[in-house]
């Protein structure tokens, strides 16, 4: 018996709101039903180009509609937590764009309405599904790598301040600058690829060097020269896991580096083995009787990890099965956050007590 499509609405209409409805439309156990967005032209244009049938003049209208099963929530950080706890209330599925919030306090706020709702909750976090890192999972799987004592992440942009100005740059609305923009990939993947290990201890520094000086300012992003900058621009951590195992996060938007690409990295250290990506391509190396042995390894084929992100999304709500990419691990991954900022804040080292 074939099933009626999830009924999606889309709040937020910009960048991240119009790969979603891009995405969902390739799906056809989906269908997007509704848009909104704070700017309500957006919503209309959005509306005409995809054939999108309802939009809505707010979110709490969007909630209210009883022909809507799921929400993808795509706004600046700031609004995860009150629409996101919103949804969920008013028992609706929850896809929600990362950082699941600005902080853990709010991150934590969207995970007990989620367990009061009992509705699906599901971070973005499509690397997940990137083509090498499920090769890469292979590898791990498969025991090649053995137990993954150490791993090295990140994401080191050498002048790419996205918007300067608006609320990417702004702590109140973003939660802070690369770290929580492009380090929450990397960390969320990290701990996957580790097999989550609980992180206990947590050592960083950010600087801001480049952005309150309106340098570093990449191509992305619309500049708002009215605004300001009181982020992070470059971010560099220690995450010790209960066991024994350690990351290091290396996160920028500007820096004056060379030697390192402008790629997402990551390095995952084994008894057995280690794996490497460095963008889109993978290595697996081990030692033989030669040395150093290197092995490419195959990004897996198949549809794009947008897509495998959605219709695992798609499988949960139907399913009830929880996430991969669950609110417990985008909390997780809040607290971390917060710790990096806390240990530099402090200049000290940041205990994560869990209860
Ligand atoms: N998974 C990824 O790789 C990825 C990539 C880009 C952005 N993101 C995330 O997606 C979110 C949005 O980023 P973006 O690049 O699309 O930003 P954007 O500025 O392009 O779009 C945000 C949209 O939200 C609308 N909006 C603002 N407040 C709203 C509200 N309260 N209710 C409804 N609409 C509202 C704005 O009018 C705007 O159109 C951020 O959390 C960002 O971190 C994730």
């Amino acid at each position: 018996m074939t099933q009626a499509p999830i009924r999606i609405g889309v709040i937020g209409a910009g960048g991240i709101g119009n790969v979603h409805i891009e995405t969902f439309k390739q799906i056809p156990e989906a269908e997007v039903r509704a848009v909104t967005d704070a700017y309500l032209p957006l919503a209309e244009k959005r509306a005409e180009e995809h054939e999108i049938p309802v939009v809505h003049n707010s979110p709490e209208a969007m909630l209210a509609d009883s022909e809507i099963d799921a929400v993808v929530i795509g706004v600046p950080n700031q609004f995860h937590a009150p629409l996101a706890v919103e949804a969920l209330k008013s028992g609706k599925h929850v896809l929600l764009e990362k950082p699941m919030a600005i902080d853990s306090a709010n991150a934590r706020a969207i995970l007990d309405a989620k367990m009061a709702s009992g509705k699906t909750l599901m971070m973005a976090h499509q690397m997940r599904w990137n083509p090498i890192i499920r090769g890469i999972k292979e590898y791990i799987d498969n025991g090649s790598v053995g137990r993954i004592y150490n791993a090295k992440a990140g994401w080191c942009r050498k002048k790419g301040i996205p918007g300067w100005g608006s609320w990417f740059t702004r702590k109140d609305q973003a939660g802070g600058g690369p770290l929580i923009d492009l380090g929450v990939h990397m960390l969320d993947v990290s701990l996957y690829l580790m097999g989550s290990p609980r992180p206990v201890s947590v050592y960083g520094t950010t600087y801001a060097e480049f952005g309150p000086q309106r340098q570093g300012i990449g191509s992305w992003g619309t500049p708002n020269w009215d605004g300001y900058y009181d982020v992070e621009d470059l971010a560099t951590a220690m995450i010790k896991m209960d066991n024994g195992a350690t990351l290091t996060l290396d996160v920028s938007w500007a820096a004056h580096s060379t030697g390192i690409g402008e790629d997402p990295f990551l390095h995952l250290m084994g008894t057995e083995g280690g794996v490497s990506m460095l963008g889109s391509t993978g290595k697996f190396v081990t030692h033989d009787e030669e040395g150093v042995a290197e092995t490419d390894i195959q990004p897996l084929e198949g549809e794009s990890d947008r897509v495998l992100l959605s219709r695992h999304f798609l499988e949960c709500v139907r399913t009830g099965r929880e996430p991969i990419t669950s609110g417990m691990s985008g909390y997780t991954n809040n607290r971390i956050l917060d710790a990096i900022y806390e240990s530099s804040r402090i200049g000290g080292e940041v205990k994560l007590i869990w209860n």
